[in-house]
């Protein structure tokens, strides 16, 4: 067990990683006034520890499992359980699930009453390494993902890997997507990723890579925690491929489209002579550790179309973070035709077979 304590200007946000993290923390938190937030699926894996932690008189509001849920009618119904419950400024929400939940809750708890207490407990590997660290909140709106939302900070994150034990193959991989990409972000991250490539699966080195991805992501957001400097953008790295292809396609997870993202944006980094190959190879052998044959797609064009609207976009040129070398990453900016160029050519090879 560990603790990561990141100290932003209006909150210091406590993480606590590790085996053991939720026994020891979770009955600490204030019983009387909490309000727990949880989804279908959460809910029916742990609603005994839930009503044995929490009691079982805390009151739990539980959205349909799914980014469906990420809207406005399912804010605006928990703000108002909320009120119903007479919750005051001193009540507690606690965001018990994936990233969806984190977001959601963590939205309620920023608004309501212009602001309350917050609880992240993340149970997926995605929300763990990443999500419920760094205080974005959001929901969707319109059609447009993670348009509405606000900075706010959880008090406490209690990040504990035994709730990835129920968690589907899939979800795992999503995870692991984010945390290849910490990889090509942080040089420990790296190496530990590069000696244990057999094993991403396994308990013990989800735990261990858990605490390193938090630990680096709470360096980011101790210097840029409003994503204004630019450091926090490199959390981004391989994200704007990966979001067209998953808005194009929508068939993997968010974290399989954000590692072929990676791959498609790794060949334009050697291509323009930003990466050096042999690094190149190492991480495209991470990323075919978890996605064994990367997709080809006859019309990528109109996948490349839909990175215009990537929010680091500020002129017609697509914004991409680019691996450079061990623990260093670029941003680049291409204008939209070479974008295409490139990723048809690389599309192209993978049909080949190359
Ligand atoms: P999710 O919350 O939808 O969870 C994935 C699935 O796993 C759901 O079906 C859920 O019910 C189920 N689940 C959760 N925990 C489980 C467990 N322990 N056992 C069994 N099933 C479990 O998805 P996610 O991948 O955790 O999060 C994705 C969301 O996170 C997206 O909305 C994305 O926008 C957001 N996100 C936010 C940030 C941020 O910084 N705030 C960063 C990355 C992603
Ligand atoms: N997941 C990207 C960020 O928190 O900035």
């Amino acid at each position: 067990m560990k603790d990561i304590v990141i100290n932003t200007p209006l909150q210091k946000s406590t993480v606590h990683c590790g085996d053991g993290t939720f026994e020891k923390y979770a009955p600490g938190l204030p019983k009387k006034k909490l309000f727990v937030v949880t989804d279908s699926n959460v809910f029916a894996w742990y609603r005994q520890e839930i009503w044995r932690i929490f009691g079982d008189n805390v009151p739990v509001y539980i959205i349909p499992a799914g980014e469906t849920s990420k809207n406005m009618r399912y804010l605006t119904a928990i703000l108002r359980e909320m009120l119903n419950h007479g919750m005051m400024r001193n009540c507690t929400v606690v965001a018990f699930g994936g990233g969806v939940v984190g977001d959601i809750a963590g939205l309620a708890a920023s608004l309501y009453m212009r602001g309350v207490h917050l609880v992240q407990i993340p149970t997926t590997l995605l929300a763990q390494v990443d999500s419920s660290v760094g205080g974005k909140t959001a929901i969707d709106f319109d059609g447009v993902k993670n348009v509405i939302g606000s900075f706010y900070q959880p008090e406490e994150v209690i990040a504990d890997p035994r709730f990835l034990k129920t968690l589907p193959d899939r979800e795992i991989r999503c995870g692991l997507g984010e945390i290849i990409k910490y990889g090509a972000l942080d040089g420990t991250i790296y190496n530990l990723l590069i000696q244990n490539i057999g094993n991403l699966r396994s308990h013990g080195f989800l735990e261990e890579i858990t605490y390193h991805c938090i630990k680096h992501k709470a360096d980011v957001v101790t210097e840029d925690e409003h994503d204004l400097n630019g450091r926090r953008k490199t959390l981004n790295l391989g994200h704007t491929t990966g979001h067209a292809l998953e808005l194009c396609y929508g068939k993997k997870s968010h974290g399989e489209c954000v590692l072929i993202g990676m791959y498609y944006e790794l060949y334009i980094a050697v291509k323009l002579n930003i990466c050096g190959k042999s690094y190149a190879e190492r991480l495209k052998a991470l990323i075919t550790a978890v996605i064994k044959k990367i997709p080809y797609y006859d019309d990528i064009a109109n996948a490349a179309e839909l990175a215009r609207f990537d929010k680091k976009n500020i002129d017609s040129d697509v914004s991409l973070i680019v691996p450079e070398s061990e623990g260093r990453s670029a941003e680049i900016k291409l204008p939209m035709d070479k974008y295409v160029e490139l990723l048809v050519e690389c599309s192209a090879l993978l049909k080949e077979g190359k």
